[in-house]
């Protein structure tokens, strides 16, 4: 399988996940880097790796539905099999989100259903919280809403500053991330409605009535453009290469 990871900004998930790459612990090519931010430190982090990026700016196009549009036919093109989200700071349209049904993962820097969107380090903290977290969830169509893989908590102390939380929350996310990812490519990940429950096996080795199917490997499900989506005409500026610093 080959997967994208989806950027904005400093990329420190993504480093976490380009380590565990390297290392030979996600059993998957992580083939792609998109950035919705020509300027984010994470594509750095991606060349230094010699990893393919692309930029697919909000700003150089008319509306949301064609970033989502001409990310799709880039993704396809590239035979991306499943995406993971690390600080990707745009909301997917619905239409982006049905091309990868339960094929889209998300890392959260708060436990939820509590303290969604933008800032969750931030509002645990200051709401006064005695316990914040990480979630890791499949992506659907509302915001931070997907079924939840793997939640750590930790105990937020007397001591504790903003900049501390954050900072141990981030080595957690760090950690967390890359082995959801792993258990995902080895398709070790079972959903049913809000349930994901991790397997030992992958699904398709599961036992069933006390015995084992034989291991029988389907391409991953997920849905082709139409022929119009394909060919619709797609409104893009060029875009300037990257300056390393
Ligand atoms: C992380 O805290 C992640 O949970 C959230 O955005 C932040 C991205 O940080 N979705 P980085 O770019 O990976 O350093």
């Amino acid at each position: 399988m080959r997967f994208a990871v989806l950027i904005s900004g400093n990329g420190s998930n993504l480093q976490a996940i380009i380590d565990a790459f390297k290392k030979g612990n996600i059993n998957a090519e992580l083939a792609l880097v998109v950035s919705s931010n020509s300027k984010a430190y994470g594509l750095k982090r991606a060349e230094a790796a010699g990893i393919k990026t692309m930029v697919f700016s909000p700003k150089d196009y008319t509306n949301t539905q064609s970033v989502d549009r001409d990310m799709i036919i880039h993704l396809k093109q590239e035979k991306i099999d499943f995406i993971v989200l690390a600080g990707y700071m745009r909301v997917l349209t619905p239409f982006f989100i049905k091309k990868y049904p339960k094929k889209i993962i998300n890392i959260h820097p708060a436990l939820l259903p509590s303290f969604k969107g933008a800032n969750g380090i931030k509002d645990t903290f200051t709401y006064g919280c005695k316990i914040a977290g990480v979630t890791v969830h499949f992506v659907n169509e509302k915001v931070d809403n997907g079924p939840i893989i793997m939640q750590e908590a930790i105990k937020i102390k007397a001591e504790d500053t903003l900049d501390t939380l954050e900072e141990k929350i981030h080595k957690i996310e760090h950690r967390v991330y890359p082995k959801a990812i792993a258990l995902f490519a080895e398709e070790k990940l079972k959903v049913k409605a809000r349930q994901v429950t991790i397997l030992d096996k992958p699904a398709d080795e599961e036992p069933k009535q006390g015995k084992y199917r034989p291991a029988k490997r389907n391409p991953p499900k997920t849905h082709p453009l139409t022929v119009a989506e394909e060919h619709a005409p797609v409104v893009i500026k060029p875009h300037p290469p990257m300056v390393a610093e």
